[in-house]
């Protein structure tokens, strides 16, 4: 049996495998925020193709902090019957499905006033002017309600979406945050929003609510300090009962289709310091790329494009395929608005070498 086969306990979740599919964004909402039947569609193939936990795209907390024309809400009630259905799908095939939670912060559409950790000109002329400390507490609401819908659908958790410039890892790293308050300066401030958020998620849905966060594991311009950093957020996330913490990076883009496990390295050193569950995502493209990760000490391995490409990948795999098919080429950030219903470059290529 190869490592990620492997049955893994978590603190609270049994996951059937070691394999996440880490949050993408679909393209398959609709504009009101609700999931479309392609979404359903693709959470059943997803799930059907063996993968042990399923992490939705990023989902909007706030009506503010929408990312994208086509996210998929979770700011009110009326969007509790999706997850309801989405996560029975994905339950009945014995996969776990997170929900990630999310603030878009300065890259919100549609917003006139656009906000951010501190005041920054943005692109086009655009400003976004600092968030107050009553509407960090607003966000933070925001986070603990959608939580709270999402358990009352009965998902298996959620994910902090606390990477990739979106607004609370605006608030991690030193990059972004020169604010001057108990949310800026050190790591602890740096890390408030984050661990309020826990907090409060863990008070109204309880303890054994699982929840995750993904952050990266490195940073643009703070990288030595950034280092020491996410160790203490790390521990920190122990502390607070976070249940995994799947660990990214900033460059992911610009990697090559030969690159891989890029973040490998680093994030095998936080395993040495950190007793938290971790995944890695980035680079990984083959079975080799899952078992280094895996043989490194670190729980579970994520996948995001090679799972656009392949949702079957995980058989294909095992049934002796070398690798992803994935080009890293990263056109499925824009491919679905230039052709509806193409996710990938290679879709129709695929497809027809299948049938
Ligand atoms: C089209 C697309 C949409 C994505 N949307 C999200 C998202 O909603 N939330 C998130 O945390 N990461 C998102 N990602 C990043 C992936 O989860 C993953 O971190 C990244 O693609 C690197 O992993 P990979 O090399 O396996 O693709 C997205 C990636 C792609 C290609
Ligand atoms: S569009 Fe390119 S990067 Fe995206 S899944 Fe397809 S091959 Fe991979």
């Amino acid at each position: 049996m190869n490592r990620v086969e492997q049955e893994i306990k978590l603190s609270r979740l049994v996951c059937k495998n070691r394999l996440i599919r880490s949050a993408v964004h679909s393209f398959l909402g609709d504009t009101q925020g609700q999931m479309t039947d392609a979404e359903f569609a693709m959470y059943e193939t997803l799930a059907a193709n063996g993968i042990g936990m399923i992490i939705t795209g990023h989902c909007n907390v706030s009506a503010e902090g929408k990312a994208n024309e086509e996210q998929i809400g979770i700011f009110s009630d009326r969007y509790i019957p999706q997850f309801e259905r989405a996560a029975k799908i994905v339950q009945q095939h014995g996969a776990k499905f997170i929900v990630q939670i999310s603030h878009a912060g300065p890259r919100a559409v549609g917003q006139e006033d656009l906000v951010d950790v501190v005041a920054r000109e943005l692109k086009k002329n655009r400003q976004a002017r600092e968030l107050t400390l009553a509407e960090i507490s607003r966000i933070e609401q925001d986070f603990i309600a959608a939580a709270k819908r999402l358990q009352q659908a009965g998902v298996d958790g959620v994910q902090l979406h606390a990477a990739h410039s979106y607004l609370l890892s605006r608030f991690l790293d030193k990059t972004f945050n020169q604010r001057q308050d108990a949310y800026g300066g050190s790591v602890e401030n740096r890390f408030r929003i984050c661990a309020e958020i826990i907090t409060g998620i863990k008070a109204v849905c309880g303890d054994d609510f699982p929840v995750l966060i993904k952050l990266n594991n490195d940073s643009k311009t703070e990288d030595e300090t950034y280092a020491a950093d996410m160790v203490y957020m790390l521990r920190r996330c122990k502390e607070l009962g976070v249940e995994l913490a799947e660990c990214s990076g900033v460059d992911f883009l610009a990697k090559k289709r030969e690159e891989r496990l890029y973040y490998l390295e680093r994030i095998a050193t936080l395993r040495q310091q950190v007793d938290l569950p971790l995944s890695l995502v980035g680079g990984v493209r083959s079975l080799a790329d899952m078992d280094a990760v895996l043989a490194a000490g670190i729980d579970m391995v994520s996948l995001g494009r090679p799972l656009v490409c392949e949702p079957d990948l995980l058989p294909k795999l095992l049934g002796g395929q070398p690798e992803s098919r994935c080009l890293s080429c990263n056109k499925c950030f824009a491919l679905p608005h230039i052709r509806p219903g193409l996710r990938c470059v290679l879709q129709r290529k695929l497809k027809k070498a299948q049938d």
